[in-house]
């Protein structure tokens, strides 16, 4: 008999954590059904209902899509899946933010449909904290985004808001550059924001690509004089992101105004990030 476990959520996008869940139910189950809520109660969605089946369908891999079937519904997650004949609910479970909804979904699904068990998955590490939310923003604020990941937007963040936006150097000996000519002891000063967003070196240089595969940016300089604490300060902002995304999982821009990078020196930084998410009583 076909094993088959329903997932269903909102997945507005799909994310590599969705992903992650759907593999590892199909070491369990023979096929999971995908369902994409049609209409959630957390309100308007970003993506249609359509893009998110579409979005997810494209994400799956060849083998997958032999046992992994996605559609829209509307109603009672529990009663439709055992109307199409499920033998368990999958949704995947991330630390503090979701245990306690999670659990209280499982209670309820188990009182509408007794004969179907919930199955809560954790995803690994490098996923455990990507949410939907944190994806849909970087969609808001101008990013293209289907899969990602704390480490490669922290990345990505490096590139495209270069923090250190140009260096400083004395010429050495006198030259030519590009028809210039430069004198020694000349000061020169090198854009690297710019550079960071080349399109001759970056596909989509002025997007957000928050899964970006590849990106040997500058944002912590090259050559003799790099930043020796590149290593450390992309753990320190993946660690403040992760631990944003923690505690505040759910956040909006609370803004219609252009957003306003202001730059000194040679940092630059915004001048103005309006956030807002709700508070439980
Ligand atoms: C996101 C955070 C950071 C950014 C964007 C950044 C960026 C940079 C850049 C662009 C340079 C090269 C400056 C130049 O070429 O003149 C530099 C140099 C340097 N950075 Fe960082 N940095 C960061 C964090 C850190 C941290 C956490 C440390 C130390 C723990 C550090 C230590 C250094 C040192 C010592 C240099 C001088 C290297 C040299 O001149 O030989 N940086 N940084």
């Amino acid at each position: 008999m076909t094993r088959m476990a329903v997932y269903a959520g909102v997945f507005d996008p799909p994310t590599m954590a969705h992903l992650e869940i759907i593999e590892r139910a199909l070491r369990i189950f023979d096929e999971v059904t995908v369902l994409i809520a049609k209409n959630p109660s957390k309100g308007q969605p970003l993506f249609t209902a359509d893009e998110r089946v579409a979005m997810m369908e494209a994400s799956l891999s060849e083998e997958q899509r032999r046992c992994v079937k996605v559609s829209a519904y509307e109603g009672l997650t529990a009663l439709y899946a055992e109307s199409i004949g499920a033998c368990a609910l999958v949704r995947g479970m991330r630390p503090y933010a979701d245990a306690d909804a999670e659990i209280a979904l499982a209670l309820m699904n188990q009182s509408l449909a007794p004969d179907l068990p919930t199955v809560l998955m954790v995803t690994s590490a490098k996923n455990m904290y990507l949410s939907s939310s944190f994806v849909r923003e970087t969609v808001l604020m101008g990013g293209i985004v289907m899969h990602g990941s704390v480490s490669s937007a922290v990345e990505e963040a490096l590139r495209y808001y270069t923090i250190v936006f140009g260096d400083g150097r004395k010429v050495t000996r006198d030259t030519e550059f590009y028809g210039v000519q430069l004198k020694q002891g000349d000061m020169v000063y090198a854009l690297v924001s710019g550079a960071n967003r080349d399109p001759r070196a970056y596909e989509h240089a002025d997007e957000f690509v928050v899964d970006r595969k590849r990106s040997n940016h500058l944002g912590f300089a090259s050559g003799p004089h790099r930043c020796l604490g590149a290593h450390l300060a992309r753990r320190e902002m993946q660690v403040a992101v992760e631990e944003w995304l923690r505690v505040i999982p759910d956040f909006r821009v609370e803004t219609d105004e252009p957003l306003v990078e202001r730059g000194g020196g040679a940092m630059t930084s915004l001048m103005n990030l309006p956030l807002a998410w709700e508070v439980e009583a």
